[in-house]
């Protein structure tokens, strides 16, 4: 029996992955980068045993059907390719994120899976490997390998498209992500889906496409200068141009719900007031607010006016994977 465990954080990104150039490999149109979170992450224990007949999947104490299984096999099936044995495998998760619903389930998720295989099969991939394996579980889940700031570079193939910490001189510790949660449900169109849509139908993606390099850059400046409302700007504009796409796809669609404009209002209202902070949403309604950690209680303060305290958790920079004995 190889076992292995280990935990991995959810991250957000402040300028966004949507669009895929080559789907089987998940490399990505253009470069992203995240902020990985402390407040919502996934546990995964994985056990390969040579007496199992098949993969199995259990996800927060449910036994997973055929789709959601298959899934996890086709990202085994690359393990065992790496590790040369073809073992099954049990794969038991706990997320502590709402899963699906547009808050990085699928980031967190596979980065644990990819770290609690490489620790049961005693595989010793470098975290660039790891990377690199996550990043076929699910894109997003290659910045979760890393904590604080995380640039995916996108790369030409499989090997060269991974990620890699950005060094800020911590200045992460002084930011903080307010999440709105208007609704914890799994969302209709995956990101997945809808980033497929929207790359092969939308006529709004070529101008995406062309402003992501540009908004990555002032991004990187943003973090070098440590300049927080350069950061938040660009974050704001370019989570805003990624939803624009889904609008002009065939069909179309949006991740939008009447309480994200609410939330999206009350920040311009704050800014307003002369309190620097900056929204993104991913795919779902929910909607996270980059604030400076010393004006995050006076944000919550306004929203709880506006939304259940419930709906209201804080969030600082988190770390990269953990291995849990
Ligand atoms: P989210 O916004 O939560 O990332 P996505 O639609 O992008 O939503 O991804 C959700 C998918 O991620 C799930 O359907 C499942 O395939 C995968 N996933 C979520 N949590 C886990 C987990 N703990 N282990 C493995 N896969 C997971
Ligand atoms: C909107 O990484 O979940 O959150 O690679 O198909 O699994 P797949 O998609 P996923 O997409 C994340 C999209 C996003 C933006 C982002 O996290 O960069």
């Amino acid at each position: 029996m190889h076992k292995g465990r280990a935990r991995a954080f959810t991250n957000i990104a402040l300028i966004k992955y949507w669009g895929k150039k080559d789907e089987t490999l998940i490399l990505p149109m253009n470069n992203s980068l995240s902020l990985t979170l402390d407040a919502f992450y996934t546990e995964t224990e994985v056990i390969f045993n040579e007496t199992f007949t098949q993969d199995t999947f259990y996800l927060d104490g449910v036994l997973q059907d055929e789709k959601a299984t298959k899934k996890i096999s086709q990202f085994l099936d690359l393990v065992r390719e790496i590790a040369k044995k073809n073992l099954y495998a049990q794969v038991t998760s706990e997320n502590f994120v709402p899963t699906a619903a547009g808050l990085a389930s699928s980031a967190s998720g596979l980065a644990a899976l990819a770290a609690a295989s490489n620790e049961a099969l005693k595989l010793q991939l470098s975290e660039t490997d790891l990377s690199r394996l996550a990043r076929r579980g699910s894109g997003s889940a290659c910045r979760s390998i890393f904590g604080g700031f995380v640039e995916w570079e996108q790369g030409i193939d499989d090997h060269s498209s991974y990620a890699t910490p950005l060094s800020s001189d911590h200045w992460e510790d002084d930011l903080a992500m307010l999440f709105v949660l208007v609704n914890d449900q799994q969302k209709d169109v995956s990101s997945r889906d809808g980033m497929y849509r929207t790359v092969t139908t939308s006529s709004f993606y070529p101008g995406w496409l062309a402003d992501a390099p540009k908004d990555l850059a002032t991004a990187k400046k943003a973090i070098q200068e440590k300049d927080f409302i350069a950061l938040g700007e660009v974050t704001e504009a370019n989570g805003l141009k990624m939803h624009g796409t889904t609008l002009a796809a065939v069909p179309p669609f949006t991740y939008w719900s009447p309480d994200s404009l609410k939330a999206m209002q009350a920040v311009r209202k704050l800014r307003a007031d002369g309190i620097n902070c900056y929204f993104t949403m991913d795919a779902g309604p929910n909607v996270k607010i980059l604030v400076e950690k010393k004006n995050s209680k006076d944000v919550k303060k306004y929203l709880e006016t506006l939304f259940d305290s419930s709906q209201l958790v804080c969030a600082y920079a988190g770390p990269g994977i953990e291995i849990l004995k």
